[in-house]
């Protein structure tokens, strides 16, 4: 027996009987709580075929979403037996992980985020929807918003970073991109902004680990980007994996009841994450299956991925009056009011023939693009880069990852395909091969292998040529979920194998591709010129080629601080400044140190004996061919008052014999608040073209709500005070000027 029976679906023909409203009504009305149930319920797909359980579900109603089938016969199939063999024909919610790219592979999200570019980044998604509706698919697992600043931890690759205002701008354009001008149009998909929250600051780097965050860092930190995400129409939201604070996010009702649904009135869909909703046992918040399900529905999950406590156990609970139905009806509604916004009741089949071709031309070009401008140029000793191609007879084209079409994808790859990638190899032999040899050994058959045997053919290959190009990194595996790294140095015998090549004496080019931020200082000075390249997707190779032989000049930007040894982890640039902050002179070498030397004698600030205060290279930095020189700041007001704007400005030169594009990046730092401040905080940014010897005055609008920041009553204010504002190419930038905020 159970609380409401089934009852036949009416429809009644007044007037407004066909609007969203009525029609979630009436399948309200005539859903049994068994049919309310399966709505809430997602469950994974055969893989290829269609499991009887799967099928006989579906068609009882008792599933309302399927993830991960890719193949359109089949999800057409799944389609029809929801839509003309259950009783309310209610068609599926179809979802898939498509993190960056479905055919057509875009760098990694990390390096997407490194083209601080939100049209780049909108256009890549449009692409990803465009293609994933070919496939059926109508609802994506990104963007990925996870605030980190580890990065140890896996998942770094498929985020946008350690900056929540960087990471808010590019966030929301990932959402527009995937569900475009209208959920119901045929080639836009639901976006589901994850993983909500705190998943980004797990103990140690290690996935699925504890995050410990004061509300207040929450809120200033951790939070924005989903606010942003949810004003930006994100259709869902999913839970995270983690403890917060001891209580998993899952069951989290501080943040998913209060946050999300009271302060921030989020009407959108929230799903678990897979089986996090039986994993709160685990977590040991929770006894059984029953129990999990009861928080979860507490907090307001919406529908449970993978795992069946809610198919098991609500209508229990309903029927003891544990949970009242006017909440399972308020968390269905969610649900229909997504699939009637796609436009699944009209249409709940794909013709892939109505849609453009996978990997087409304007795909890959749009791929190409967001590669090129995601590759960040970290060193180019003596001009070292673009390459000459006229004045090349012969280059060593060497490394692990020089010619691998599946490494280059990067990690949250399933539709990929590895024969389309274009490899460094192929692209620099295509265009520069008719008249400059290629000596490529690989030398390394993966980027952890041990053996140094093909050492020898490589550092002939580098004498008999005039410069070696040396591709090296992590392969695919060695990031993304569950694939944390306690080093984060180069692998294997990599290192090894570019000192080998800068032995002989010829320019090296190192092209570092890897999802996440490497400790690379040891190789800095055997490189003359270094490309960080992230896994950089199918055409990563054109866009590394184009950059080296300067048909295009590097743009992309830092978007997590690199640090000089993993044991400086979480170093960000937005830190607190301490008590005790270190400078140049505080600051201690534990190699200078005397004999005995006491205690207070040595810099009492805040560093490590044995790595200093400084990253390797701060957020936000990158070279170009061009040369950028900032000068002139200029406030438009010294003071201001609440509720008002003034302007920043800056003058850049082009003082190199390149075009390039500059990232004019503009920090703030409020000198004095009711909870401590950071340092600097990023607070906008602009990509501006830039011939040799242009000069630009860039300016930007700075709000007093722009400066707002939550205090230690959680209230979001702008305080009165001093105020520091910096304008240049990255969070190190020189040249400052300040200003007042009045109340
Ligand atoms: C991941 C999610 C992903 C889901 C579905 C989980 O393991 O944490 O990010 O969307 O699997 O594949």
């Amino acid at each position: 027996m159970h609380g409401e029976a089934a009852t036949e679906l009416v429809v009644d023909n007044h007037e407004q009987s066909d609007s969203v409203d009525n029609r979630v009504h009436d399948l309200l009305k005539a859903m049994g709580l068994d049919e309310k149930i399966g709505q809430m319920s997602q469950l994974q797909a055969g893989g290829g075929w269609i499991p009887d359980e799967l099928a006989d579900g579906i068609r009882r109603g008792q599933v309302g979403s399927v993830l991960n089938e890719p193949d359109v016969n089949i999800v057409n199939e799944l389609q029809r037996i929801a839509v003309e063999e259950s009783r309310l024909g209610i068609p599926l919610l179809m979802g898939r992980d498509v993190i960056h790219g479905f055919k057509t592979i875009f760098p990694i999200p990390l390096g997407q985020a490194a083209t601080w570019n939100p049209a780049i980044i909108e256009a890549g998604a449009r692409v990803s929807a465009e293609e994933a509706v070919c496939s059926g698919i109508n609802w994506t697992f990104a963007p990925m918003i996870d605030i980190t600043r580890d990065p140890r931890w896996g998942r770094i690759a498929e985020s946008l970073g350690e900056d929540p205002y960087l990471c808010s701008v590019l966030g929301a354009s990932m959402v527009r991109g995937f569900q475009g001008d209208s959920l119901s149009s045929p080639d836009s998909i639901a976006a589901c902004a994850k993983h909500f929250a705190g998943y980004g600051a797990a103990e140690g780097g290690r996935d699925y680990n504890t995050a410990n965050i004061p509300e207040n860092e929450m809120r200033n930190v951790y939070l924005r980007p989903f606010k942003a995400a949810a004003e930006a129409g994100a259709a869902s939201f999913m839970s995270a994996f983690c403890d917060l604070n001891g209580v998993p996010a899952t069951g989290n009702q501080w943040l998913m009841k209060q946050v999300l649904r009271e302060e921030w009135s989020y009407q959108g869909v929230v799903v678990s994450d897979w089986e996090s909703i039986v994993e709160m046992s685990v977590h040991g918040f929770t006894h059984d299956d029953e129990e999990a399900a009861y928080e979860a529905a507490m907090a307001g999950i919406d529908m449970e991925m993978a795992s069946t406590s809610y198919r098991d156990h609500l209508e229990g609970m309903v029927d003891e009056g544990k949970i009242s139905l006017e909440q399972i009806d308020g968390m269905v509604e969610r649900v229909l009011r997504l699939k009637f916004a796609l436009g699944l009741f009209e249409q709940p089949y794909t013709d892939p023939s109505q849609h453009p071709e996978f990997l087409n031309k304007a795909n890959l070009k749009a791929a190409k693009q967001a590669a090129m401008q995601s590759c960040v140029l970290l060193k180019n000793a003596q001009q070292t880069l673009p390459l000459s191609p006229a004045k090349l007879d012969a280059i060593a084209l060497l490394g692990p990852l020089a010619d691998d079409g599946f490494e280059q994808m990067g990690t949250w790859v399933f539709d990929g395909e590895a024969s389309q990638s274009v490899t460094c190899r192929q692209a620099i032999t295509e265009l520069i091969g008719r008249t400059v040899e290629i000596n490529y050994v690989k030398a390394l058959e993966t980027t952890r292998a041990a053996s140094d045997d093909n050492f020898a053919e490589a550092i002939s290959a580098v004498n008999q040529s005039d410069a070696a190009i040396i591709v090296v990194g992590e392969e695919a595996f060695m990031s993304g979920e569950a694939h944390s790294r306690a080093s984060i140095d180069l692998p294997g015998q990599q290192q090894a194998l570019i000192e080998a090549a800068a032995s002989t004496g010829k320019p090296v080019i190192v092209v570092i591709m890897a999802g996440r931020p490497l400790t690379i200082e040891p190789l800095l000075p055997h490189a003359d010129a270094v490309l960080y390249a992230w896994h950089p997707g199918t055409m990563g190779g054109p866009a590394i080629a184009d950059l080296l032989f300067g048909l295009e000049s590097p743009s992309g930007k830092l978007p997590v601080t690199f640090p000089r040894v993993v044991g400086q982890v979480p170093i960000h640039y937005a830190q607190k400044n301490t008590g005790r902050p270190a400078t140049d002179e505080t600051c201690v070498d534990i190699n200078e140190v005397p004999p005995r030397a006491p205690q207070t004698s040595l810099g009492m600030t805040s560093f490590h004996l044995d790595a200093g205060y400084k990253p390797l290279f701060p957020f936000g930095y990158g070279l170009s061919y061009g040369k950028f020189q900032y000068v002139k700041i200029t406030t438009s007001h010294h003071s201001i008052a609440m509720g008002q704007s003034l302007d920043v400005s800056a003058d850049i030169v082009n003082m190199g014999s390149h075009a390039g594009e500059e990232v004019v990046q503009l920090y703030v730092r409020d000198l004095v608040g009711n909870v401590t401040r950071p340092v600097k905080e990023l607070k906008g940014f602009r990509r501006v073209r830039m011939k040799p010897g242009e000069r630009q005055r860039i300016s930007f609008r700075l709000h007093t709500d722009d400066l707002a920041f939550y205090n230690r009553k959680m209230q979001l204010v702008t305080e009165p005070g001093q105020f520091h504002v910096w304008i240049g190419g990255s969070s190190d930038a020189p040249l400052w000027a300040e200003f007042e905020v009045h109340a």
